[in-house]
């Protein structure tokens, strides 16, 4: 293994990870969606996968800007997330809203993991003066923001509380121990981790 020695290789380095991720990523989306019930969790994640391939190109002209050819190393991270977001979405489920839910957490899982690959690869760039590369990589950065955010969104929706929760006896149930302004507060409870994601930014 070549030593890394200076700022530059370190960037080269994480670009590398990262370009592996990415690649990852163009074929664990597109197995996510087809396992996703939900046709708006199904659409968001066909379109993160255009932008995925966007995203390899992008690391490819990274590339080039700094005098390299495009190489992948393996990112470990990165396959323990896909590896864990495709065993959970293997699970049974009872219902689709709750395999939809933990596709969710799995695809989230991957975003956050890119957006501080790419946070970090960037604050390198920066201090290189790779103006360049830094434009390019932050165009990146949003779309996974972006993609973190609709993903939030949607898992407000995904998850038919009411199926989930054993159906209208259940319904019955809850409506006799608490009042029906509470309703809202259960409804959210289903999307927390989502939620406080999005509180942050
Ligand atoms: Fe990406
Ligand atoms: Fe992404």
């Amino acid at each position: 293994m070549a030593t890394i020695n200076s700022m530059t290789a370190l960037l080269v380095d994480q670009l590398k990870d990262i370009y592996d991720a990415e690649n990852r990523l163009t074929k664990a989306i597109p197995k996510l969606a087809r396992k996703s019930a939900n046709e708006e969790l199904r659409s968001a994640l066909e379109e993160h996968l255009q932008e995925t391939e966007e995203h390899v190109t992008r690391l490819e002209q990274a590339f080039g800007m700094l005098g390299q050819k495009a190489k992948a190393k393996a990112c470990a991270g990165m396959r323990g997330i896909i590896d864990e977001g495709s065993e959970h979405a293997g699970e049974d489920y009872e219902d689709d809203g709750l395999r939809d839910a933990m596709i969710i957490g799995s695809a989230q899982r991957a975003e956050h993991y890119e957006i501080a690959a790419y946070g970090t690869a960037i604050a390198h760039a920066r201090l290189l003066q790779q103006d360049d590369v830094v434009s390019l990589l932050e165009l990146t950065l949003e779309e996974e923001k972006a993609a973190d955010r609709k993903l939030t969104d949607i898992a407000e929706s995904v998850v038919n509380i009411e199926a989930a929760e054993g159906g209208d006896h259940e319904e019955e149930n809850m409506s006799r121990r608490r009042p029906s302004g509470r309703r809202q507060t259960a409804g959210r409870q289903r999307a927390t981790a989502a939620a406080s994601t999005r509180r942050r930014r």
